[in-house]
């Protein structure tokens, strides 16, 4: 057993710019209707040409530093989870370290796509645990609408821009993650994916012709894959810890659908309240999904010092999730 580990910040940001299912209609052949019956989305945000992943990782971490009370300097790593970084290379992780002037932080990228927050914070925790580093900053940060074929209607009205951070670092015997689940079943990567564009078919014009370098996604069956590993993740994570739900003080599910997120309250035997929800104004926003709804949560004061709450998410990969927090430092 190591120190314990826990959230010391956290931060989010979000675009102005706000894209309603009415201006969707104008798009593609869909209703407001349809996609708040059978998604809970009624709005998300989305980034101008000018605002790339690193911009909005960027703010989300000052407001997560601010949160920690610690300087850019503090920091020991920097975690970028994202599957729309601002380029191959360079990381997003090295540009928002640059932006911070976070000199003394390693940094890299990591690609869970939407379950990218929780693998970041899962190997965060390592690094403070074991006593190598003292403060990682963790963040989830997207930009999907700029990976999204605004042709197709079965994807395009899913997809929104966000970004959230959190710092960690040592708290409290007792206190912070108190267990981490993470799986992956690579069988799966064709249901959701990005299929141009990388070192398998590297953009030419086929590849633009064909809106290969758009996200691609096999709906209804991500759809019942989430379901099924979203609870089931969630409550081995808590039996990990020696809980169960009733210890529960608040779910922090990914932001993907409503209806998924109602399917695994209701399989966690959850009241409304103790649910976070936020996908209507958001849209999916992928690895920044998670601490975007934990950050509002927060700010809202829907729990406090010793509460304890379940992370829990799933995506591209196939990938999934779930952190179990005690609160507080
Ligand atoms: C995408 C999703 C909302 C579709 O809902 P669904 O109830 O599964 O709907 P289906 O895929 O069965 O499609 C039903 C019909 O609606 C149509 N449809 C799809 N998108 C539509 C839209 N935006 N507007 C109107 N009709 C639409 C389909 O063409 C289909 O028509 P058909 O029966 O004539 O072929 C749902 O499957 C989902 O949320 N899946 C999970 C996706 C996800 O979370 N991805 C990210 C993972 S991190």
């Amino acid at each position: 057993m190591g120190r314990a580990v826990g959230i010391l910040g956290l931060g989010s940001a979000l675009p102005e710019q706000i894209l309603t299912n009415r201006d969707i209609e104008q798009m593609v052949d869909t209703t407001d209707e349809w996609i708040v019956a059978r998604t809970g989305i009624r709005e998300r945000r989305r980034a101008d040409e000018n605002t790339a992943t690193s911009d909005l990782a960027t703010l989300a971490a000052e407001r997560a530093l601010a949160d920690a009370n610690l300087a850019a300097s503090d920091l020991d790593l920097i975690i970028v989870g994202t599957v729309t970084p601002d380029m191959f290379f360079p990381s997003t992780a090295c540009l928002v370290q640059s932006n911070l002037g976070a000199t003394r932080a390693a940094a890299f990228d990591l690609e869970a796509a939407c379950s990218g927050f929780l693998y970041g914070l899962t190997v965060a925790q390592q690094f403070v645990s074991s006593g190598f580093y003292q403060y990682v900053l963790v963040i989830g940060a997207e930009t999907l609408t700029k990976i999204t074929d605004w042709t197709d209607r079965n994807t395009c009205v899913l997809f929104g821009d966000g970004a959230g951070a959190a710092v960690l670092g040592p708290v409290s015997q007792g206190r912070g993650i108190l267990a981490n689940r993470l799986g992956a079943d690579g069988n799966g990567g064709y249901l959701l994916h990005m299929p141009g564009g990388g070192s398998r078919m590297p953009v030419n014009q086929e590849v633009l012709d064909q809106r290969l370098h758009y996200i691609k996604m096999a709906g209804n069956e991500v759809f019942k894959f989430a379901v099924r590993t979203m609870a089931n993740t969630a409550l081995a994570a808590l039996a990990d810890c020696g809980l169960n739900k009733d210890s529960v003080r608040m779910l922090i599910p990914h932001q993907a659908n409503r209806r998924i997120i109602d399917a695994v309250s209701r399989k966690l035997g959850l009241a409304a309240e103790q649910v976070m929800i936020n996908v209507d104004r958001t849209g999916n926003t992928s690895a920044a999904s998670i601490p975007l709804a934990l950050d509002e949560a927060y700010r809202n004061g829907c729990f406090a010092d010793d509460d304890v709450l379940v992370l829990v998410g799933f995506g591209g990969g196939l990938t999934w999730g779930a952190s179990v927090i005690r609160w507080g430092v």
